[in-house]
């Protein structure tokens, strides 16, 4: 075979290799035509993520891209600023990247999975056509420069199990349409300008686990319903503008653990269940809490954090919190409390700042009571 008949032959078997590679394995032309206007879209001057979006098939080797295998479509986009994958060391650096997040993602129909966190100088608004991707199970935004309001209609995906806008500049209400969220798991919105009320019925949401909606200005009542959720474990209402009462319910949940309601304009007393319910992290701080602390403590009450401070709480340290499992960090100081401060486990290793600023207590590790 002469040398140019061997080329010929060669380039032929490439020719006709590629061709069932693309039938048979390449994704659909619209799909990579709507990743290439995505990445169109945004600026990453620093990590070069975008460098591997070039050939035929976006299903192979595209960084931060996955397919489904069977249907071939793109199923996940994955792209964080902070990861430890080689390419970011190789830069000795986390990622930065501006522009904003196109609509033409909403043409990924069968796209699970949609994360684009931390890359800090993303902003633009969150398209509102993503509540139309009905296979949507992943939102994660977190840590970016996204601006403008929640979808109105995000209570369309009926899949979502995980929502994360948390740290960026967002701001409106909670959509209503939020409760009809069925499948959510976890939702952080922290640390972004979302105001109004939280939604009556935002017990509605069976599954939810996880409620993170602190550094936000938030107004209003706990809503009673919150105590429905049954899967609740963690819920962090801090550093908002929310006022009324602390439903007594939240003590009486089955697996609530982490209560943040710090720095908010919560008034009324404290709920005697919240002592002696599974919360073990409790940060009521910087509120505006009345009455006594309830005298009763017991067995079941176990405080890793028990954070009682600037309120306007007043009379004794009650005895029983000598009778908890445990108190590790305990934190009274700037109320009007007043008396001796009970002896026993959970006192001994505490210091007089858990103390000071009170009206009149006294006793170890403060100064001895002049009684
Ligand atoms: C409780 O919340 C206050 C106010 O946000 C904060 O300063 C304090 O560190 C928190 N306490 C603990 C133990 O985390
Ligand atoms: C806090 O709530 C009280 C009523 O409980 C209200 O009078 C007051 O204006 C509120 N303060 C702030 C800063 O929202």
């Amino acid at each position: 075979m002469s040398g140019v008949k061997f080329l010929q032959a060669i380039t032929v078997a490439i020719f006709i290799l590629s061709l069932t590679t693309t039938t048979v394995r390449s994704c659909p032309p619209s799909d990579r035509a709507a990743l290439l206007a995505f990445k169109a879209a945004l600026h990453e001057p620093y990590i070069g993520v975008f460098t591997s979006w070039t050939g035929a098939d976006c299903c192979h080797n595209w960084y931060g891209v996955s397919c489904d295998k069977e249907s071939r479509r793109v199923a996940d986009i994955n792209l964080r600023g902070e990861s430890e994958d080689p390419i970011y060391q190789k830069k000795h650096r986390t990622g930065y990247m501006t522009g904003y997040i196109s609509p033409s993602i909403c043409k990924l129909t069968r796209l699970s999975s949609f994360t684009v966190a931390d890359w800090k100088g993303i902003s633009g608004e969150i398209p509102r056509c993503i509540s139309s991707l009905p296979f949507l199970r992943i939102i994660d935004l977190i840590g970016n420069r996204i601006s403008g309001n929640i979808p109105t209609d995000i209570g369309r995906l009926q899949r979502l199990t995980v929502f994360n806008i948390a740290d960026n500049v967002i701001s409106g209400n909670i959509p209503p349409s939020l409760t009809n969220l069925r499948s959510l798991m976890h939702l952080d919105i922290r640390n972004n300008r979302i105001s109004g009320p939280l939604p009556n019925d935002f017990g509605r949401l069976p599954m939810l686990s996880r409620a993170l909606l602190s550094g936000n200005k938030i107004i209003g009542h706990i809503p009673d319903s919150v105590s429905r959720i049954y899967r609740l474990a963690d819920l962090d209402l801090s550093r908002n503008q929310i006022s009324g009462p602390i439903p007594e319910s939240l003590g009486k949940m089955a697996v609530l653990s982490t209560l943040n309601l710090d720095m908010n304009n919560i008034s009324g007393t404290i709920p005697i269940s919240l002592f002696n319910s599974g919360i073990s992290d409790l940060n009521l701080s910087r509120n505006a809490l009345e009455g006594n602390i309830p005298d009763v403590f017991g067995v079941r009450s176990y405080f890793t954090v028990l954070d009682l401070s600037y309120n306007h709480l007043k009379g004794p340290i009650p005895k029983s919190m000598a009778s908890a499992s445990y108190i590790g960090h305990l934190d009274l100081s700037y109320n009007h409390l007043c008396g001796k401060i009970p002896v026993g486990d959970p006192f001994d290793h505490l210091e007089a700042s858990s103390f000071v600023y009170n009206d009149c207590l006294c006793g170890k590790p403060l100064k001895a009571c002049a009684y």
